[in-house]
């Protein structure tokens, strides 16, 4: 798929512009500070309802203004389609073809896209959370059955965090302690069922992005054994429950569950957290973006769209080179520079200064 306009209004430092696009390679040029990332930014908020820096929707608003608009014009298999989400004081509101999503749950990920950017690092470097969000980022794109029970686990957990809070009765809990162990169990077997494919797509593209001498293994870290189908691991959700009573009494808080998940991630039998170099992080962070991209590009029969944010600063020039080859099955690369870069051959160019579109094509 690839997106033919963009119109962004009161987004970020945008008051109000059109991109249009071809398919290919678009490099997004300008000075510091000009808006490549906001654009980028943009779509990836369209697609996932949400900003890949941040958790403050507020902040996307333009000063001084109240409310914000992202529309695109994608080409598909399913022909021309267009996107809107727009976001003020009545939350975000979804519409596709000026058809409106009433619940954004059913909205997000109908449009795929895979984001790399300077960030990234954290995903080898960083705390758990990074990671899980990853994998949710990612297996909500590919099931949105994914995305309801995540969306359940985590309502539940919030009650239950609250009931442990103000110390209710055991028997209270008992409901949530049923329902947190029925959606954890889901998606312990969904993430677990997952691994596998992320751990051989991941190492091959770090295969093609590094030295032949370096290794790189991706493992599920699961906060509940995750062996044998979901009602084994229900019943394991609920002995560890069980055993963590009186901790999480005292602690107050739900201690285990899929919300303490990780990967764990190792460099040449290394675990790449601790141990790793800068450069091999990026490159381990980079192979999961690529494993991400081909994986939905499989299952979704369709690539997504892929934002590459200032990725070049990043790496050496074989790296760009063989990233290049190795994102070559997209239909439509966004790529933020501050100066074109060498040997790279765009289809299309945008400049940007200061919010303001100066020129494309
Ligand atoms: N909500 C906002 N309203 C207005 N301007 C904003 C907002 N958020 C960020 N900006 C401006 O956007 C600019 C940064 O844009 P960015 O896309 O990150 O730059 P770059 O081109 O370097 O990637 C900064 O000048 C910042 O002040
Ligand atoms: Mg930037």
């Amino acid at each position: 798929m690839f997106a033919s306009q963009i119109h962004l209004k009161n987004f970020r430092n945008y008051r109000e512009t059109t991109v249009t696009a071809p398919p290919g390679l678009i490099l997004v040029v300008g000075p510091n500070g000009a808006g490549k990332t906001n654009l980028l930014e943009a779509v990836h908020f369209l697609a996932l309802g949400r900003s890949f820096r941040t958790n403050r929707d507020r902040d996307l608003v333009r000063l001084g203004e109240d409310a914000l608009s992202v529309r695109a014009t994608v080409q598909s298999a399913c022909g021309e389609q267009l996107f809107a989400l727009d976001y003020g004081a009545a939350g975000k509101v979804a519409a596709v073809n000026d058809e409106t999503i009433p619940r954004l749950i059913d909205y997000v990920g109908t449009l795929a896209v895979v984001a790399f950017g300077p960030d990234d690092l954290a995903l080898a470097k960083g705390e758990p959370a990074v990671r899980r969000r990853f994998l949710d980022v990612w297996l909500g794109q590919e099931s949105r059955e994914y995305l309801y029970t995540l969306q359940r686990y985590y309502a539940v957990l919030r009650s239950r965090n609250a009931l442990l809070a103000r110390a209710a009765p055991r028997a209270e809990m008992e409901p949530y302690d049923h329902e947190l162990v029925a959606a954890g169990a889901t998606l312990t077997f969904f993430r677990a069922g997952a691994a596998s494919g992320l751990a051989a797509a991941a190492a091959a593209a770090y295969g093609e992005l590094a030295p032949e001498d370096e290794d790189f293994v991706v493992e599920y870290d699961p906060a509940v054994p995750c062996d044998g189908d979901e009602e084994e691991i229900g019943r394991a959700f609920e002995r560890k429950l069980e055993e963590g009573r009186g901790a999480e009494e005292r602690r107050r808080q739900t201690l285990v569950g899929p919300h303490r998940d990780d990967l764990r991630l190792a460099v040449k039998g290394c675990d790449a957290r601790r141990f790793a170099s800068e450069g091999q992080q990026r490159t381990a962070a980079l192979s999961l973006r690529v494993a991400q991209f081909r994986l939905l590009k499989k299952t979704r029969g369709d690539p997504p769209l892929l934002l590459l944010d200032d990725v070049a600063s990043e790496l050496d020039a074989g790296r760009q080179r063989r990233l290049a080859d190795v994102v070559a099955g997209a239909e439509q690369i966004f790529f933020t520079a501050t100066t074109p870069p060498a040997g790279i051959e765009p289809d299309a160019k945008i400049r940007i200064s200061e919010g303001q579109i100066e020129a494309s094509g």
